[in-house]
């Protein structure tokens, strides 16, 4: 996995009717197998036939092949889940299928029981894979349209420097201007971005910017899940700019407003 993956992925709902080789299945089977979650917080996939499990999105196109995400209710549950299927989209990018993270507009009740959820499980979203259309169906193109897909907030809005009252321009960012930028490009609901992260010396601290009403029973906390994905693209930029550290909880006590939550930190580590 790599950056370039990164920059290259962009949300794919209008698809080619072109079937998936059995061989290239297989690829994407094993990978899924050896898939390991975020402070050992299991996930487990199902990949599903819109025919033959009846599931369905009315925002895809041409598509009938899903793959699908649950956790047992836990502590980091959600985090997991978005670190480790951001890991899923990045390789399935890498191997040329179309992806797009689908968590309201689905059938959710079909895609439930065709995953066989239990009472104490959470499957918060699915994507489609298959091969990209050439070109986005207009309700796709109007979709991007309205949730800004292509743009993002500001650097200096998302990322700060020892407290949420000192933002950081890009320029001063210095070894994690890189892992930042791919944090900038990652997927989330709606496109809210509701990452929002402070350095301080070896230290990058990870909070949540809550949107009201987006953490709901069926999908869990959808924007922990998008502090997952975020932590996911992290790593990928600190590793590929030969940083080593590890993902660990501990607060440290910052300042932050009502509807910001600490999540993790990174730390740099020799
Ligand atoms: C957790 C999560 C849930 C999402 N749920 C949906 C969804 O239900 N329907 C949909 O069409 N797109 C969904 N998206 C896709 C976002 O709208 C998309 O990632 C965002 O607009 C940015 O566009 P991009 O992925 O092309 O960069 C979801 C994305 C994430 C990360």
């Amino acid at each position: 996995m790599n950056t370039e993956i990164i920059r290259n992925r962009k949300s794919v709902r209008t698809y080619k009717e072109q079937p998936i080789p059995e061989q290239t299945m297989n690829r994407v089977r094993d990978y899924l197998e050896h898939d390991t979650g975020l402070f050992e917080v299991p996930v487990a996939f199902s990949i599903l036939n819109a025919r033959e499990d009846g599931v369905s999105s009315p925002v895809i196109l041409g598509e009938d092949t899903y793959v699908a995400g649950k956790y047992k209710k836990q502590k980091n549950a959600e985090i997991s889940f978005g670190y480790v299927f951001e890991k899923f989209i990045l390789y399935a990018t890498s191997i040329g299928f179309g992806t797009v993270w689908l968590a309201a507009t689905i059938d959710r009740k079909a895609f439930e029981k065709a995953v066989h959820l239990k009472e104490d499980e959470v499957m918060p979203a699915v994507t489609p894979i298959g091969y990209a259309a050439d070109k986005r169906s207009i309700c796709e193109s109007m979709m991007r349209k309205g949730m800004k897909s292509d743009s993002r907030l500001p650097f200096e809005e998302l990322f700060f420097h020892g407290s949420f009252q000192n933002p950081l321009n890009e320029s001063d960012a210095d070894i994690w201007q890189l892992p930042f930028e791919m944090v900038r490009l990652a997927p989330s609901a709606t496109n809210k971005q509701p990452w929002r992260v402070v350095t301080e010396k070896d230290r990058v601290h990870f909070y949540e910017k809550k949107t009201k009403g987006y953490a709901k029973e069926a999908t869990g906390d959808i924007q922990k899940v998008d502090l997952g994905i975020a932590l996911c693209h992290f790593e990928i930029a600190a590793e590929e700019g030969g940083l080593k550290g590890k993902f660990i909880q501990s607060d440290p006590g910052i300042t932050a407003a009502e509807d910001t939550e600490y999540i993790a930190t990174y730390i740099l580590e020799g």
